[in-house]
């Protein structure tokens, strides 16, 4: 078999087999084809596209690249969550300790930030001492013992992943639906978990711009859970604003305990109890969304669910103080509004632009070598559809530098954008996808 004849066969709109697929990550993931080949080879299933049956073998290939974490010791039927990224997504964060809470383990690979996206260990790290470089057995035992543990992904998992995701990202070759499919479920079927249910993400904030590609996306990563013999469901939900009020590690970190203690934003305590429903259906505990919900309000209710965040974080070795005394994480130096120019309703918030905001202010990577700063973002005081005076805060910027601080202000007026008619109200949760 030859690269050569794989790519000219894909350029030319043929469907490639599953031995063909086999070979090209087998080759990829130990340096025997170079990059160039698998870059034109990338160019050519962008524009040709994969079917699922491709889009399958490419998946199971990449999973079996490196480790499979195999979870057999874990007792009872483990559910992962991975959202597909979003900006103010910190979901995971308030929605673990709450099923596991309901007694659903939680076994979760989670990942840094990418691009104008957060990620959910950066965000944790605001805990002093917190780790997700765990060992296999000290993840199972933490699972089996307080009911949730969330690792890095590590170089041994789904490889060809890893190294196929750095050249997509540079060769203008990442938004092709089937590639990013299977780049997710490759990482989620190594994992190793008996469910998974994703969150998929539609708007400005969103990879899948469109509401269309975004269903597109979910009904292709569902069909590839459901043949590899996961139980997979798919939620998909609004990112064209950021998720609840706040944006940015530390201060997102306090907004998911305001909810765990029920005090959270709306939209944001909505996504939790729908991708927590989902999640216990799928595990067995609940049998519909209205006995899910009750079991999830009630853990927030008597406590239980704040009470198992705190546990988690000491397990990994975090300061669990913080979860009762947020005030203890970290905070910024300079925290100021940015006026409302003129008075009207929140017509748009360019979501991909408030996370640069966030980048800006340093709460992101420039570089894969940048140390982020956990304690700078924004939080919101007015959302789309809310009227605002001229003069009133639209903003509060959390920062430590005043260049910074400046810059992130004009680029956040510039995203936002004022109307003298309220907008169109848009329905949050979308659809549910089994
Ligand atoms: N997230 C991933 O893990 N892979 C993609 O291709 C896109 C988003």
């Amino acid at each position: 078999m030859r690269m050569y004849d794989i790519i000219m066969k894909k350029r030319n709109g043929g469907e490639l087999t599953k031995e063909e697929i086999d070979f090209f990550v087998e080759g990829y993931t130990k340096g025997k084809i170079p990059d160039y080949q698998a870059a034109a080879l990338m160019m050519a299933v962008y524009f040709r596209k994969m079917t699922e049956e491709e889009t399958l073998a490419l998946t199971m290939a990449m999973a079996h690249s490196g480790d499979m974490l195999d979870l057999r010791d874990i007792h009872g039927f483990k559910v992962d969550k991975h959202s597909t990224g979003g900006v103010g997504d910190k979901t995971s964060l308030a929605l673990t300790p709450m099923v596991a809470a309901c007694g659903i383990p939680v076994a979760k690979m989670s990942g840094r930030g990418l691009g104008h996206t957060g990620g959910t260990i950066d965000k944790l790290e605001s805990f002093p001492g917190f780790t997700t470089a765990l060992t296999r057995e000290r993840f199972i035992e933490n699972v089996n013992r307080i009911g949730i543990a969330i690792m890095g992904q590590t170089a041994d998992l789904a490889p060809a992943d890893k190294k196929l995701y750095a050249l997509r990202d540079v060769t203008a070759t990442v938004d092709n639906m089937s590639l990013i499919a299977s780049s997710i479920m490759s990482k989620k079927l190594a994992a190793g978990a008996d469910g998974i249910v994703l969150d998929v993400k539609t708007g400005s904030g969103a990879f899948m711009k469109s509401e269309q590609d975004a269903r597109a996306l979910a009904q292709e990563m569902v069909t590839i859970g459901r043949n590899a013999g996961r139980k997979t469901i798919a939620v998909i939900s609004d990112m064209d604003q950021p998720l609840g009020y706040t944006v940015g590690n530390a201060l997102e970190v306090k907004e998911a305990i305001d909810t765990l203690k029920g005090k959270g934003p709306a939209d944001f305590t909505e996504l939790c109890m729908t991708l927590g429903s989902q999640m216990l259906i799928a595990a067995g505990k609940a049998e519909d969304s209205d006995t899910a919900g009750q079991m999830l309000r009630q853990v927030i209710d008597d406590g239980s669910a704040l009470h198992r965040l705190a546990e988690f974080v000491e397990a990994q070795d975090g300061d669990s103080r913080a979860v009762y005394e947020p005030d203890m994480l970290p905070v910024a130096e300079i925290i100021r509004p940015i006026a409302a120019p003129k008075s009207g309703y929140i017509e748009k918030i360019r979501c991909d632009e408030v996370g640069i905001c966030s980048l800006i202010l340093g709460g992101g990577r420039e570089t894969k070598e940048s140390k982020i700063d956990l304690s700078v973002g924004l939080v919101l005081c007015r959302k789309a559809g809310d009227y605002v005076r001229e003069g009133e805060p639209l903003v509060m910027v959390h920062a430590n530098d005043e260049g910074r601080a400046r810059e992130a202000e004009r680029r956040y007026l510039a995203a936002c954008t004022i109307a003298p008619t309220p907008p169109r109200r848009r329905a949050f949760i979308k659809d549910i996808i089994h």
